[in-house]
């Protein structure tokens, strides 16, 4: 189950999960650079993490995904696996979708379905590549159950990550038979700032830690790229 040197981005590494990820990873191996918004966690987390590369950037922005694209690629001398895992919850607190305005739902939209779908697009040819070079490549796009259940409140954050999870699915029907493998799994209910946004009341001891979660998406993308059926796989009562 060992990553030894494989070349690892993840998108919204500075915190919750995406951070947990970063740190997992680092540990089996990998060569890792993430990417999140805000230039000073950015930094601290690049300090902390000898190793890890911290790329700032917004993959809500269009404008963002290419210097993204190329500082991933550039640093990491190509790429065998990216995690979509940076999100937006949409509106906070959580609206019902007749309270919630266009803006909100565009804006979960544009982070959780189309910037995962530009930066897999971007980074599509280092992917591929690593396929024909027998190292493997997997796209690792981070769901939830809300993307399965019709919880009410969470339209805007729910409607997107049931397209990005079936978005998973065809690009991973289209490109599995080429090496590049697409896995959509939910982390299930985390502690995390997005967790407590969202379910402000929520006891943290009922939560999971990331860190476990991190270590199961590890195992998930060791799994992917020992030549494995490519899960697709959802949990219950997780956000
Ligand atoms: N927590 C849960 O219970 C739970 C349950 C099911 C699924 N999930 C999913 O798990 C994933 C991780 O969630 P989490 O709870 O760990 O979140 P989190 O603690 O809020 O961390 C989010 C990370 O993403 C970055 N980020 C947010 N928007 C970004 C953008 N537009 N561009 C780049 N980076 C961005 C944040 O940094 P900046 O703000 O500085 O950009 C931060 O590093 C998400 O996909 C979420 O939907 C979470």
């Amino acid at each position: 189950m060992e990553l030894q040197g494989l070349r690892i981005a993840i998108t919204g590494g500075t915190s919750g999960l995406g951070l947990a990820l970063v740190r997992e990873l680092l540990h089996r191996g990998a060569h890792v650079a993430f990417v999140a918004r805000t230039r000073e966690h950015v930094e601290r987390v690049a300090r902390e993490h000898p190793g890890a590369f911290g790329i700032v950037g917004d993959v809500a922005q269009k404008d963002d995904i290419y210097p993204i694209a190329l500082q991933i690629t550039g640093r990491l001398g190509g790429l065998d696996v990216l995690v979509n895992n940076a999100s937006s919850l949409g509106p906070t607190p959580l609206a019902r979708l007749g309270d919630t305005e266009c803006e909100d739902v565009e804006l979960a939209l544009a982070t959780n379905l189309l910037g995962p779908f530009r930066l897999t697009k971007a980074l599509l040819g280092a992917l591929s590549a690593s396929a024909r070079e027998g190292r493997g490549a997997v796209v690792l796009n981070v769901s939830s159950d809300a993307a399965i259940n019709a919880y009410p409140s969470w339209g805007a954050y729910g409607a997107s990550k049931a397209a990005l999870h079936h978005m998973s699915r065809i690009w991973n029907e289209e490109l599995s038979a080429e090496g590049v493998r697409f896995l959509s799994l939910d982390p299930g209910d985390m502690d995390t700032p997005l967790h407590a946004l969202a379910v402000p009341d929520a006891d943290p001891a009922t939560l999971e830690r990331p860190e476990t979660s991190a270590r199961e998406f590890a195992d998930a993308i060791a799994a992917a790229l020992g030549d494995r059926v490519a899960v697709i796989e959802h949990r219950e009562h997780s956000t």
